[in-house]
């Protein structure tokens, strides 16, 4: 199929071009390189030893957008572009409304213009807020979200299901991520966060790599098996292949449809940590801090719905996240920055 991927220089994106290249898919990547490098895709290319059609162009942009459309004929958009850093969202709550809501917007009605009615998007595991149900199906209902960046992802699954209802010529699969970590095999390729990262598996590889001194464990006083907050960690090739698997779903016009994209495993902090530590021969200093305000202290998914209908599973385990993500972090300590 003839794809545009939007945000395809970042983390996931760059992934999912590796995966769909190699299936023999043809790509085309927008992004406006506002959390990424176009250096990504120059990787990329050499991992799959073909070259990249890539724009910068900011989704907010309908003139681009058009123009772009004028210019290919796309079977499927897979969505990724979007701003995504929870604490930063509390801040500037507009921007995040702008960029992720609004230019979603602005793409669907390009897209629209242009009769490419498919799109993949990616949501996220946050939409559930605090899970009522763990583990958790695509049925559980969704929670308060406690901050605009899921509560983008939530208007924006909203917005998209009330377009399916209003026009069932579009084919719309919503993909809810649970925590992706991990790096392609190759270690030229990874998450290279701006900044003091607000998430563990870079906080815990910048640790190995000697950029911080220590962990903060935020809280080991939940209701789990040893006190810290419990996450189903998703390698990211995994992710980037259920995407691939989402197309078939998208080919046989499927409406709307949503897929949780997860292990089905729940893991602890301390139990990343120790994994970490034990695939790396590295040791990880630590420290027990408070809770951090807004975290749930259980999250994993049921991940039999993309199994049955997708044929799409997890093939990695946790120690292949932790030995890869440390691949790619030791290969590049400063990330893209050389
Ligand atoms: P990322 O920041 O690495 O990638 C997002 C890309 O979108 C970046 O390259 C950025 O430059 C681009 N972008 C942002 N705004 C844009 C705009 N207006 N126009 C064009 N490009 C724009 O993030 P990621 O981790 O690869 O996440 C990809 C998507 O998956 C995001 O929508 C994110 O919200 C979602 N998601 C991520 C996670 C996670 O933990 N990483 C979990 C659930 C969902
Ligand atoms: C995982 C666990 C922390 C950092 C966030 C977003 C979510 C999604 C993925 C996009 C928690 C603990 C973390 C640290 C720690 N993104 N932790 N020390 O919070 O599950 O999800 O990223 O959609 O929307 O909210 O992921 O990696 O931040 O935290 O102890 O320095 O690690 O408390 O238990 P989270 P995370």
């Amino acid at each position: 199929m003839k794809i545009l991927v939007t945000g395809g220089a970042g983390y996931i994106g760059s992934h999912t071009v590796v995966e769909l290249q190699n299936t023999g898919h043809n790509v085309v990547v927008i992004d406006n390189l506002s959390n990424s490098k176009e250096i990504a895709l120059q990787r990329v290319s050499q991992i799959t030893n073909k070259p990249i059609d890539f724009y910068n162009i900011d989704i907010r942009d309908f003139n681009a957008l058009d123009k772009l459309l004028d210019k290919y004929s796309f079977d499927c958009c897979i969505h990724f572009a979007g701003l995504k850093a929870v604490g930063e969202s509390v801040q500037k709550p507009l921007d995040y409304y702008d960029n992720n809501v609004g230019g979603t917007v602005t793409l669907l009605r390009a897209l629209n213009k242009h009769n490419c009615k498919n799109i993949i998007f990616s949501s996220s595991a946050c939409v559930y807020g605090n899970p009522k149900i763990i583990p958790i199906t695509e049925e559980c209902p969704k929670g308060l979200c406690t901050n605009p960046y899921g509560q983008t992802k939530h208007i924006i699954e909203e917005i998209m299901k009330d377009l399916q209802k209003c026009d069932s010529d579009w084919n719309i699969v919503l993909l809810r991520y649970f925590n992706p970590i991990g790096a392609h095999k190759s270690g030229t390729i990874g998450e290279d966060p701006n900044g003091i990262p607000n998430n563990l598996m870079p906080f815990i590889t910048q640790v190995a790599v000697g950029k911080r001194p220590e962990l903060n464990v935020f809280g080991d006083d939940y209701d789990t098996h040893d006190g810290t907050g419990v996450r189903d960690y998703i390698h990211v090739v995994d992710l980037a292949r259920g995407h691939v698997s989402a197309l078939k779903a998208i080919e046989n016009k499927c409406g709307l449809e949503i897929f949780n994209l997860g292990t089905g495993n729940g893991y602890s902090v301390l139990d990343v940590v120790h994994t970490f530590e034990k695939v790396n021969n590295l040791k990880i200093p630590y420290v027990i801090k408070p809770r951090r305000a807004g975290d749930v202290p259980t999250c994993y998914s049921n991940a039999d719905k993309a199994k049955k209908v997708l044929g799409w599973s997890a093939q990695f385990n946790l120690e292949d996240m932790c030995r890869d993500s440390w691949n790619w972090q030791k290969n590049n300590p400063n990330g893209y920055d050389e």
